[in-house]
């Protein structure tokens, strides 16, 4: 795939190596996201980061990532606060936010949303999540994730036992992970959730098709014993027609220490997109997993800064220039990444 200029919609356009280079210009950004290092080689640029649904960690760290490489960004965090509100078309906006971007990072509620907006834009547009469809980044970051984590582990993405848990069927991460996790070889995919949030046909037809494995359950310790990855998602309570709907669904599935402790294999590891709902009635991700080692969820989080770093720079095409442009920080840091 030819980065430079173009919009990252779908992971359907990527291939194994194409997320294979992405992986690599993320490693080359440990330097700058651990503090180690400054670069300003997007100065001057801008980025429009537009999230018209609630978002923490996809804004702030697309924000972060843009700033790490030296631009600027601008923010429309609402839809009532933009002229979206007031009736104007994706069509209009795009035109107009695109003159005063470099790059526009969008959120919206509906599928196929940011696709409309590309088609409008005059800059490259990355989608920060459309509805229950797609989120590109985020299945990036955590394959990414996968693949450091096993590779402590002496092990790679092929092979790979998966086991998805929760709200399948409107879980756009999963939609995304899914997907990407097909470019690899002989994947187990176990897909735990209610009989109703299934993962859709479409995504299962695809996952087959290239000869993996899938096994579908309804029961969290079955599903779970054989897994080399646990990777639990939050009912997407938005997406139902009512709350009292949604809430059906909650707290069904909860794994805490001791169930992890009796029925995965040692070193299995638990991850998680983020936001885990840690009310009573939902708990799906409990704090007592906090201290096992094998939470990787804040990494996963740390790594989505790496991941969105490599694609602006990718898209940009300013990966060579990066050596050049690079200089220690000026202050004393003890971070680590
Ligand atoms: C996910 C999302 O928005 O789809 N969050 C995220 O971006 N890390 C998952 C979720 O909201 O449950």
């Amino acid at each position: 795939m030819d980065f430079k200029g173009s919009h990252i919609l779908s992971v359907d356009q990527f291939d194994r190596h194409s997320v294979e280079a992405i992986f690599k210009v993320a490693d080359s950004m440990i330097p700058y996201a651990s503090r180690q290092s400054v670069t300003r080689v997007l100065e001057g640029a801008i980025l429009g980061n537009m999230f018209f649904e609630p978002s923490t960690r996809t804004r702030v760290s697309f924000g972060c990532a843009w700033n790490l490489l030296g631009g600027e960004v601008r923010e429309t965090t609402e839809i009532k606060s933009s002229a979206i509100a007031k009736g104007e078309s994706f069509y209009d906006t795009a035109r107009v936010l695109s003159g005063y971007s470099d790059m526009i990072v969008m959120r919206h509620q509906t599928a196929g949303s940011v696709e409309e907006f590309s088609r409008a834009s005059r800059v490259p547009v990355i989608n920060g999540g459309d509805g229950a469809n797609e989120h590109p980044s985020q299945a990036l970051l955590d394959l990414y994730t996968i693949s450091r984590e096993m590779a402590h582990r002496g092990q790679s993405i092929d092979n790979l036992h998966i086991a998805l848990v929760g709200d399948l069927k409107f879980g756009r991460a999963v939609h995304s992970l899914c997907m990407l996790l097909t470019l690899f070889d002989n994947i187990h995919f176990t897909l735990i959730s209610p009989e109703e949030l299934k993962l859709e046909p479409q995504y299962i037809e695809k996952i087959k098709s290239s000869a993996h494995v899938v096994t579908e359950s309804t029961e969290l310790q079955a599903g779970i014993q054989d897994a080399d990855i646990i990777y639990v998602t939050r009912t997407q309570e938005e997406r139902f027609a009512s709350s009292e709907e949604a809430s059906r669904y909650k707290g069904l599935f909860r794994l805490n220490q001791a169930i992890y402790t009796e029925f995965c294999k040692p070193n299995t590891v638990i991850m998680h997109p983020l936001p885990r709902d840690s009310r009573a009635d939902a708990n799906e991700l409990d704090n007592d997993l906090n201290e096992n080692p094998n939470l990787a969820i804040f990494r996963q989080t740390d790594n989505g800064v790496l991941i969105r770093m490599a694609l602006f720079a990718l898209i940009l095409d300013v990966v060579e220039q990066l050596p050049a442009s690079s200089r220690p920080v000026n202050w004393y840091t003890a971070r680590r990444f």
